[in-house]
């Protein structure tokens, strides 16, 4: 009998570190054997085209900008119905403040109270930004809330600052959702 792939919906975000995502998702599709489906912030998409996550997942890629094109069902919920775990890598300040507060104004804001699976945050910014009290204050809401935060890494930055805002390395997500899929 031939096992059914696990289904991964990848939210990518408006940072520098969305080209990683890139490559998290050819390992997830063709080291790990998961499906991965792929939703793009507006931002998100001003860093890396979304014909590259399109190419890798073969799969349609949600932006608020195609939203309504592909589904007859609204496409935050087919994502959410599809979802064995929702990743959101890299994980702008901005997505996390909105996770935290339920704000739904973009399709990975809206697909995040739509899940009803594992969710996982990979956050990458500027370490100020990470630092700051109120991302602080919306990290602590969503590992509250039972969100898994994988704490970026120490180094320099793309900006050129030095300090903790990386995001976690490709093999330390893998591990992850390989952990939390079992
Ligand atoms: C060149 C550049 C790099 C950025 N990198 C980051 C980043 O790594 N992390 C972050 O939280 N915001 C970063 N930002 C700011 C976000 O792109 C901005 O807050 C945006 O509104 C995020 O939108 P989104 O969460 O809808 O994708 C960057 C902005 C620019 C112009």
């Amino acid at each position: 009998m031939c096992a059914v792939a696990k289904t991964i919906v990848l939210g990518v975000t408006g940072s520098i570190a969305a080209y990683r995502a890139a490559d998290l998702c050819s390992a997830l599709s063709k080291e790990e054997g998961l499906q991965c489906r792929v939703a793009m912030t507006r931002w998100a998409t001003r860093f890396v085209g979304e014909l590259t996550f399109t190419t890798l997942t073969q799969n349609p890629v949600i932006t608020d900008d195609n939203i309504g094109d592909y589904a007859d069902r609204p496409e935050h919920l087919a994502l959410g119905d599809l979802a064995d775990l929702f990743l959101v890598a890299p994980a702008s300040a901005n997505i996390i403040g909105k996770m935290a507060h339920g704000i739904a104004d973009d399709i990975v804001g809206t697909t995040y109270l739509s899940v009803t699976c594992p969710v996982v945050v990979a956050p990458a910014m500027n370490v100020r930004m990470l630092e700051h009290p109120a991302v602080q204050n919306n990290l602590g809401i969503l590992r509250e809330r039972g969100v898994r935060i994988v704490d970026p890494e120490e180094g320099v930055l793309a900006c050129g600052d030095y300090g903790k805002g990386k995001i976690a390395s490709t093999e330390t997500l893998l591990g992850v959702i390989r952990e939390m899929l079992t």
